[in-house]
């Protein structure tokens, strides 16, 4: 990667990529995108608006900053996706395609984030394996698992070195996620700083798998410059970096704030998706090919987290 265009800057994983991105590989050679005008560190650089639907001005946008990777981040998330799930669809599923032609068009790398919603209630749940079966029952899924296999045609079909990965859960304390099922995870965190104590929408002993969010980070970069020759899959690679429920994040909490209460007002809606996904991924095919290596465990996560959000919220 040399030229890298993001889409979908803005959101919870774009708004931390961009200035990762910009750190390793030169500020003038990141290109954010996204539908709303730009805030905080994204404004620093380069910025352009996009609606990801729109290929032709995605292909003009590759074609002047002279783009060779697209990293396509912009999507819907699983609870907000399931409020209006033609809307979804469109930006989940019509948006990639626009930007893999768009890619096809400039023989750009492409990344896809997948997820752990692209598995279903027939998957194996517990070391749930890297090739198996994948029957969504969300929009949300079932648009991640559809693309899943058209990157991997494109990849096929027309040479284009397009890469995934199934995210879990990501945690972070700098953009909070919207309409997800796994943001309880985050929220928790938020809650334990601000308020000492949480109501869980996810029930006990409800298990998703989740990672930190410089991890994630991490692993994209090391995906995309991994050596192709090395990769036996593409579209998506498994990856992990803990499984917890809601009491195990709890008691993790309290390692930090001791009266740390926990209380629950189970949403079903979520907790139907949450049901429907994995417990836990077996990820030994990233690691195998092309070494990935998570750093936080969930207490490590949880020291940074609330170290992280009391210096921010405490003083605000
Ligand atoms: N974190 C996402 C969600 O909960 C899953 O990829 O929708």
């Amino acid at each position: 990667m040399k030229r890298i265009l993001v889409t979908g800057a803005g959101g919870q994983i774009g708004s931390e990529l961009v200035p990762y991105l910009r750190s390793i590989y030169g500020e003038s050679n990141v290109l954010a995108t996204d539908v709303k005008a730009p805030e905080g560190d994204l404004a620093q650089g380069p910025f352009d608006l996009l609606d990801v639907r729109d290929g032709r001005r995605a292909s003009e946008l590759i074609g002047a900053f002279k783009a060779d990777t697209v990293i396509h981040m912009a999507g819907i998330l699983s609870a907000k996706g399931e409020e209006n799930p033609n809307f979804a669809w469109d930006i989940n599923v019509n948006g990639t395609v626009a930007m893999l032609e768009a890619a096809r068009e400039h023989r750009c790398a492409f990344f896809f984030p997948s997820s752990i919603a692209a598995f279903g209630p027939t998957t194996p749940r517990v070391n749930t394996p890297q090739d198996t079966i994948q029957r969504p029952t969300t929009v949300y899924g079932i648009a991640k698992a559809s693309m899943e296999m058209l990157c991997d045609y494109y990849h096929l079909k027309f040479n284009l070195d397009t890469r995934g990965l199934r995210f879990p859960g990501l945690i972070s304390y700098v953009t909070p996620p919207g309409g997800g099922t796994t943001d309880y995870a985050v929220h928790i965190y938020y809650d334990a700083i601000t308020k000492g104590s949480y109501t869980s929408f996810i029930a006990k002993g409800t298990y998703m798998d989740m990672m930190y969010m410089p991890d994630a980070l991490e692993a994209i970069v090391q995906l995309m410059e991994a050596d192709p020759s090395k990769l036996k899959h593409r579209n998506a690679f498994n990856i992990s970096a803990m499984s917890f429920d809601p009491e195990e994040i709890a008691q993790s909490i309290r390692k930090v704030i001791p009266d740390f209460k926990l209380e629950y007002d189970v949403d079903p809606l979520r907790q139907s998706i949450a049901e429907s996904w994995p417990d836990s991924l077996d990820c030994s095919a990233a690691r195998e090919e092309w070494g990935f290596a998570p750093k936080y465990d969930l207490d490590r996560m949880t020291v940074h987290m609330l170290e992280k959000l009391k210096e921010r919220l405490v003083k605000a």
